[in-house]
């Protein structure tokens, strides 16, 4: 735990370090990066860019932006029905997809740094806790 802990830290400190520097990626940046890209991107896009009306965007979304715990639920539970994205409606269903703690905290902590969405560590005890909310 305490290591998973320190991994996370870690992630968001190199994914601030690349922003800055533009750094080689290291094997913990890509762990979140590879896990969105073979979980999220084939309907939201390689970069978070969104597809159609269809599919909302996950770069600087307002739907999540500083809201760590909206994207937490959204991936455990998944989302239906009308929502709001940067001004855009859209009235689509998302199902709950199926991935551990750990891979599902990776990822959210990747949508929120490498897609400008404010930023911080999602632990896998935000991604528990979001299993268990209403
Ligand atoms: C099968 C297609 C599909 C996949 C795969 C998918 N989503 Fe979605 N997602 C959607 C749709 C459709 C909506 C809009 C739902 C609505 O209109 O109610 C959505 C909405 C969202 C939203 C809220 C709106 C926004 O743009 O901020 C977030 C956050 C989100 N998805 C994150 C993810 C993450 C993270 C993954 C990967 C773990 C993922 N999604 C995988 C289809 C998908």
């Amino acid at each position: 735990m305490k290591h998973l802990t320190f991994t996370f830290a870690a992630t968001l400190l190199l994914c601030s370090a690349m922003q800055a520097a533009q750094a080689a990626p290291t094997a913990h940046v890509n762990k979140g990066k590879q896990l969105y890209e073979r979980n999220c991107a084939a309907c939201h896009g390689k970069q978070g860019e969104g597809r159609g009306t269809a599919f909302p965007p996950l770069y600087r979304s307002d739907y999540i932006m500083n809201k760590p715990q909206v994207l937490a639920a959204s991936i455990t539970k998944g989302i239906n029905g009308p929502i709001k994205v940067n001004g855009k409606s859209y009235n689509g269903f998302m199902p709950a997809i199926a991935l551990n703690d750990a891979d599902a905290a990776a990822i959210a902590t990747y949508v929120m740094n490498a897609f400008d969405n404010g930023g911080g560590t999602i632990t896998e005890q935000h991604i528990r806790q979001s299993r268990h909310k209403k």
